[in-house]
Parts: structure tokens; sequence; C-alpha cells
């Protein structure tokens, strides 16, 4: 699959097969694609327990299912692979000085770009090393972004759905549950496996609404011919709802033995998204009131 395609395909995934089981050398590809993210003086911070639900105690399972937002158990219950991304704060106040210096002999970065190990040493480190924790977590935090962000692709390009799951339901019980020390900050879970439904692209705030040019709040307008590239090569696709997504999300809900009733926006408020100023659709597409909005 071609990056633009799987940056395209790839989505949150809501309900797994949980009779398929991932192969252990996809998972291998993920964590490598996290491994090469891009990370500040070359830092290394992203962690990664993956919990495999064959050999996992299911007790222990089930903790961790309590310490995640009510709203994930069915992720949780239907994916056979879940990972359990982590900041090592270590890597920060312990290791950056390695890690960093690591980039002169690879000739990464010369005296041309201002860079000396006197400076790092002497200037650069002992400055960062005084960031407080919380400034040092917020940092590495981005990078952690990144990581998962490029394990994603990867699953996607082998077939793979993911979704992220916040752990709200009991944030301070949930490092002790996965047994990790005082230096590792959990960040999220993220369910894996194959997908048991087919969703479309989820709607996106509008182009010209995020993006702005030379000045904050001169819209940068959207390209209609580089939408249309992007359509060709799979990276904008057919969005939410797709035609039989409620169908499927019925027979998905039956075969799970769940609820199947779908919750709506009241109707002014999704009215409200195809107004001109909306952040979100901005116009109204034909057929829209056939579906009674
Ligand atoms: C950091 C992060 C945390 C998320 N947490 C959850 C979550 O707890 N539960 C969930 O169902 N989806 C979660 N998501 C998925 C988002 O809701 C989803 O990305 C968004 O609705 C857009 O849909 P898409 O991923 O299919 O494009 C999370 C996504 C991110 C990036």
């Amino acid at each position: 699959m071609e990056l633009m395609e799987a940056i395209g395909t790839r989505r949150s995934i809501r309900f797994f097969k949980p009779w398929k089981e991932v192969e252990g050398w996809k998972i291998q590809r993920m964590l490598q694609a996290a491994r090469y993210a891009s990370c500040q003086g070359n830092c290394g911070s992203t962690e990664a327990i993956v919990i495999d639900k064959k050999t996992y105690p299911a007790e222990k399972f089930e903790q961790l299912i309590e310490c995640a937002s009510t709203f994930n158990e069915i992720q949780l219950r239907t994916a056979p692979i879940v990972i359990a991304w982590l900041v090592n704060m270590d890597a920060w106040y312990k290791e950056l000085v390695e890690s960093f210096a690591v980039l002169f002999p690879a000739r990464a970065i010369t005296a041309a770009h201002g860079w000396t190990y006197k400076i790092l040493t002497e200037t650069t480190y002992p400055r960062l090393m005084s960031f407080p924790r919380d400034r040092a977590e917020d940092l590495l935090r981005v990078e952690a972004g990144q990581a998962i962000a490029n394990s994603l692709l990867a699953a996607t390009e082998l077939g793979l759905g993911c979704c992220l799951l916040a752990t709200g339901r009991k944030p301070a019980e949930f490092p002790k549950v996965l047994g990790v020390p005082e230096n590792i900050v959990p960040l999220w879970l993220m369910a894996v496996g194959y997908a048991a439904e087919t969703p479309g692209q989820r709607p996106r705030k509008r182009f010209d609404k995020l993006y702005h040019y030379n000045d904050y709040g001169t819209p940068l307008k959207e390209d209609p011919a580089v939408k249309e590239m992007l359509k060709e090569s799979k990276m904008i696709q057919p969005m939410d709802p797709l035609p039989g997504r409620e169908e499927e999300l019925r027979h998905v809900c039956r075969m799970f033995g769940l609820r199947e009733d779908m919750p709506d926006m009241p109707k002014e408020k999704i009215r409200a998204l195809y107004e001109k100023d909306s952040i979100y659709y901005g116009e109204v597409p034909p057929g829209l009131e056939e579906k009674g909005v």
C-alpha cells in the first residue's frame, strides 16, 4: 500500500474479530515503524508493552479493562492484542545526553549547525535537564504521538485495524495494573486486530478553517485539483456513513449481543454543519433533504 493510501485508509476500528489472531511479525513491523519515528535529540522515549490475550492473565486483563473508559470496553474485549504505549522519563533525565551525542559520530549533526560535544554537554544539556517533569513529559508526549502514528500507518498497510483508547476511569490505578516503575508514564492503550467493520473516512474540519496563509485568520484555500489527485491516490476516500453502514453496525452489534440503537445529534445541529461558516461542511450536498435533515 502506498503512503497516501495508508493515510487515507487508516481509521479507528471499534469492533474486532476476536477469533482472528494477529501475526507476531505484524506487531513487530508496527513497533519498528514506531522506533523509526522522529524524536528530539534522538531520545527514543516511547516504549510499549504488547499485551497478548492468549498468554496474558485473564484476571489482570479485567483490571486493565476497569482502568479504561467505559466506552472502550468493547474494543478491549474484541481485540486479540492490546498495546500499552508508554513514555520513559529516564530517556530525558538520564539518557538524553547519550542519545543526542550519538548523532555526532553518525554524522547527522556537525559544527556547521552550531553543534559541538562541548556545547551539547555544557550548555544545551544542563538547560534541558532543568526542565520540570511536567514540561519534559509534555515534550515527550509529542514524540510518542509521532511513534504511535507511524505504528498506526504500518498496521493499516498490513490490513490491521487499531483504536487508541483512553484510560480515564482509573488513571491512578493504570500504572499499577501495568506494573511499571515510577519513571514510566503510561499514555494510551491501543486495540489491535482485524476489523469486524468497514467504516468510511470520518468527517474532518474544513481545510480553510484549519490552515492560514501568512497571517492567522487569512484562510489558505483548499486546491480542488490537489483534492482530486488525493482522491485518485485514495488518501481522500468516501466519508462515513457509507451506504449500508447502519445495517453493518446493527449486524455487528447483534453478533456481539450489544444494543443496536444509533444516537444522533439534534436535527438543527446537523443542519448547522452545512451552513456557510461552519467549521465542517459549509455547503449542502445533494440528497441531504431526502435524508430528512
Ligand atoms: C490520542 C487519541 C486518543 C483517542 N482515544 C480514543 C478513545 O478513548 N476511544 C475511542 O473510541 N477512540 C479514541 N480515539 C480515536 C478518535 O476518536 C478518532 O481518531 C477520531 O474520531 C477520528 O476518527 P478516525 O481515527 O477513524 O479518523 C483516540 C484518538 C487519539 C489520537
